[in-house]
C-alpha cells in the first residue's frame, strides 16, 4: 500500500551502465525546517528548491492550518508569510502529517509551547512510531500529550499556557527530538538548553541562527550542549535549500554497483553532521569523488563522481559514525551485497523505529534475493557475495518505506534476474523524480 489507497508495484532489471548527471531533488530536512521557521517569523521568507515531495507538502498544509500564508509561485519558489514566535492558531481540523516523522515532530514541538490545541495523525507506518521521545520532553515545557496506547498516533497535543524553560538530555541520538525541544524553546522565556551525547545533523540549529535567534553550541565532556534564548523575533529569510545528500545517496550507489557505469551528482551538501555514507563507501574502495570542493551557505558541498567499483570490500563500519549516516544504512546494505567479505553495521538500534523496522525490511529481503545477512537488536552483517554474484529475483515488501523501495530498485540493476518491490508509492515522499531521473542515467526500472 503505498498509503494512498493503490499499490504501485516495481521491477528493477540488471542494466547496461549508466552515465550522465543526476540533479537530485531538494533536502528533505531542510525543506521542512525552512516552512516551520518561516511559519515562525514575521515577515515573508521566500524558499527556493523546496523538495516537493509529499512529507515536505503535508507540513506546508500545517503551516497554513496554523495561520501561516503559505504560497508557490509558478516557477517552483515558495513564500511562507510567518505568524512569529507564539503565533500560531489553533487548527479546526485533525493535522495529517502523512508518512513524515520529522514533519509531525517537529511541528508537534513548535507548537507545545503556545496556548493551542492540536491533534495529529499520519499513515499506518507514521502511526505505529514512538511518539514518548517527543512527548516526554514537552511535557517539562507544560504541554500535555494524549494519544493512543505506547505513545502511537493519533494524538492531541495542548499547548502550555506558560512554558517553563527547559534543561533536556536527549536520551536517543536524534535531531527530530532535539530539534522539537529547541522549537518548544522559542516559546519559553529565559533558556532552553539542550544536550546531546551524539552529534545528530545540526540544520535546527544553524537555521535558528540564520533566523536571527541567540542559539549557542558548545562540545564538552557531557556531549553537544545547545543553548537557545526563547522568545526571539525571528526574521524572515531567503533560502535556497540544498540538494538532498541522503537522494543523491541512490544514484550514487547504483552507479558503484553497475557495470560501466559513471555518473556525477552535481552540488551536494557535505554537512559532516550527515555526510558518512561517503566516508565508508570510500572506506570500502569505492571509486567516489568529490569534484569542484566549494562552500556555499557555510556548508561544504561538491559534486559526487561515482564509478562502477568491482572490487568493494566489506567494512566495520564505526558505530559513533551511526548518526552521520542514519538513513543510508540500507542502500548501504545492498552496496555491501555486491563487496567482498561482511559489512558489519553496529550501534544501529534507531534503524527499527523509522518509516518501517528498517533491519528487518532489508534483511528480509536481501536474504530472499540470496544474500546471507544475521541480525541483533543494535546490528547486523551483510555477507558480500562479490560483483557479479547476487543472485536477485525476489519481491520484497517495502511497509511504506520510501527508502525501502529505493533501495531494491538499486539492487536490481546489478543482480542476475530482476529485483521487485510490492510497492514503490512511498518513493514521492522524498524523491518524486526517482523514476525519471534513474531511466535518464539508463537504469531500467518498470512499473508492474
Ligand atoms: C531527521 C532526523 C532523523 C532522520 C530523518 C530526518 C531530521 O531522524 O532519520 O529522516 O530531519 O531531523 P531521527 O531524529 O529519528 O534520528
Amino acid at each position: 500500500m503505498s498509503g494512498h489507497g493503490t499499490s504501485i508495484s516495481m521491477s528493477s532489471h540488471r542494466s547496461k551502465g549508466l552515465n550522465g548527471t543526476a540533479e537530485v531533488p531538494g533536502d528533505k530536512s531542510i525543506s521542512h525546517r525552512s516552512l516551520i521557521l518561516g511559519a515562525l517569523s514575521v515577515g515573508e521568507t521566500v524558499i527556493t528548491g523546496l523538495l516537493e515531495g509529499q512529507d515536505v507538502l503535508d507540513t506546508a498544509k500545517a503551516m497554513q492550518a496554523m495561520g501561516a500564508e503559505v504560497v508557490r509561485d509558478d516557477d517552483g519558489t515558495w513564500r511562507v508569510h510567518g505568524v512569529g514566535v507564539g503565533g500560531f492558531a489553533e487548527p479546526d481540523q485533525v493535522i495529517d502529517c502523512g508518512n513524515s516523522g520529522t514533519g509531525v515532530r517537529l511541528i508537534m514541538g513548535a507548537m507545545a509551547t503556545s496556548p493551542i490545541a492540536a491533534t495529529f495523525t499520519g499513515d499506518a507506518s507514521l502511526n505505529k512510531r514512538p511518539m514518548a521521545r517527543v512527548t516526554d520532553p514537552l511535557g517539562l515545557f507544560g504541554a500535555q500529550a494524549v494519544g493512543r496506547s505506547g505513545g502511537r498516533l493519533p494524538m492531541t497535543i495542548v499547548g502550555a499556557h506558560d512554558p517553563l524553560p527547559v534543561r533536556y538530555t536527549v536520551p536517543v541520538p536524534s535531531a527530530q527530538v532535539k530539534s522539537a525541544v529547541l522549537l518548544a524553546g522559542l516559546n519559553a522565556p529565559g533558556q532552553t538548553v539542550v544536550i546531546e551525547r551524539e552529534a545528530t545533523r545540526d540544520h535546527t540549529e544553524r537555521m535558528l541562527a540564520g533566523f536571527g535567534a541567540e542559539i549557542t553550541t558548545e562540545d564538552t565532556d557531557e556531549g553537544r550542549v545547545i543553548t537557545l534564548t526563547g522568545q526571539p523575533e525571528l526574521t524572515p529569510q531567503t533560502i535556497a535549500v540544498p540538494r538532498d545528500l541522503s537522494s543523491a545517496a541512490f544514484p550514487v550507489c547504483a552507479a558503484l554497483i553497475t557495470e560501466g557505469s559513471d555518473v556525477l551528482v552535481p552540488n551536494i551538501g557535505l554537512n559532516p553532521t550527515r555526510a558518512g555514507l561517503f566516508t565508508t563507501l570510500r572506506e570500502m574502495g569505492a571509486d567516489l569523488n568529490y569534484e569542484n570542493e566549494r562552500e556555499e551557505g557555510g556548508e561544504p558541498v561538491a559534486d559526487l563522481r561515482a564509478r562502477f567499483s568491482p572490487d568493494m570490500k566489506g567494512i566495520e563500519v564505526p558505530p559513533e559514525r551511526a548518526a552521520s549516516m542514519i538513513d543510508e544504512y540500507p542502500v548501504l546494505s545492498v552496496v555491501a551485497a555486491f563487496a567482498e567479505g561482511q559489512t558489519v553495521m553496529r550501534g544501529v538500534k534507531e534503524l527499527r523505529v523509522k518509516e518501517s523496522d528498517r533491519i528487518e525490511a532489508m534483511a528480509t529481503g536481501l536474504r530472499a534475493n540470496g544474500v546471507e545477512v544475521e541480525d541483533g537488536p543494535d546490528w547486523w552483517i551483510v555477507h558480500g557475495r562479490g560483483q557479479g554474484n547476487v543472485p536477485g529475483g525476489a519481491t520484497c515488501a517495502s511497509h511504506l518505506d520510501h527508502r525501502i523501495a529505493m533501495s531494491f530498485l538499486v539492487m536490481g540493476l546489478a543482480t542476475q534476474s530482476p529485483v521487485s518491490v510490492d510497492d514503490g508509492g512511498p518513493i514521492a515522499t522524498s524523491f518524486p523524480v526517482f523514476e525519471p531521473l534513474m531511466a535518464a542515467l539508463g537504469a531500467d526500472i518498470r512499473r508492474g
